[in-house]
């Protein structure tokens, strides 16, 4: 049962290691981790499942990498195609643009009529505004490694429970 790619952009490697965390509690289902650095958009749209990880960086901004590959998914193709998010971010830092990189994300996932799922409520952080927040929910899983890096392993595991009922894994 291998269905899950997992693909994340990391500058400083928060990103990249709550990506390993993610694999590691979705044990078989995961078909491989890649960074987007390295990544095709043959490798995106022959997933099965996508989860994909971003940082957000430069006030408000994609991560450099996914930064490089965000033009390449204007033709790609995701109809129906379960898409999965989690970013990762500083929500006292940078409190008005609190992972808005994952609601960047987000809006191009839609475009391409990907099914995102795994959306995740705002209860519990501190954070002033956020273009990741849709619908009053997070789009994905937002985390914030430099404050809040204690609740961390608990959302992952919380959201990765929530992602596997959503998508039957
Ligand atoms: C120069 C700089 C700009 C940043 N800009 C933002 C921002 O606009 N919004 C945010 O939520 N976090 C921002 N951050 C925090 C990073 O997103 C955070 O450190 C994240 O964990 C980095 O993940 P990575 O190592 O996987 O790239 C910024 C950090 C730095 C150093």
């Amino acid at each position: 049962m291998a269905r899950v790619r997992i693909f994340y952009g990391s500058t400083t490697g928060n990103t990249e290691e709550v990506a390993s965390m993610i694999a590691d509690q979705l044990g078989d289902a995961v078909e491989y981790v890649r960074d987007i650095s390295s990544a095709s958009v043959e490798d995106l749209a022959g997933a099965e499942t996508l989860i994909l990880g971003v940082s957000t960086w430069d006030d408000g901004q994609l991560q450099q990498d996914w930064e490089r590959f965000f033009p390449q998914l204007d033709g790609i193709d995701l109809e129906g195609k379960p898409v999965a998010l989690f970013g990762l971010g500083n929500s006292y830092g940078f409190s008005g643009q609190y992972c808005d990189a994952m609601g960047i994300l987000y809006r191009k996932i839609v475009q391409c009529c990907g099914n995102v799922v795994g959306f995740w409520p705002r209860d519990g952080y501190a954070f002033k505004t956020s273009g990741a927040i849709v619908d009053g929910r997070f789009c994905g899983l937002a985390l914030d490694q430099e404050n809040e890096g204690d609740k961390t392993a608990g959302r992952v595991t919380g959201w990765v429970g929530q992602v596997r009922g959503e998508l039957g894994l």
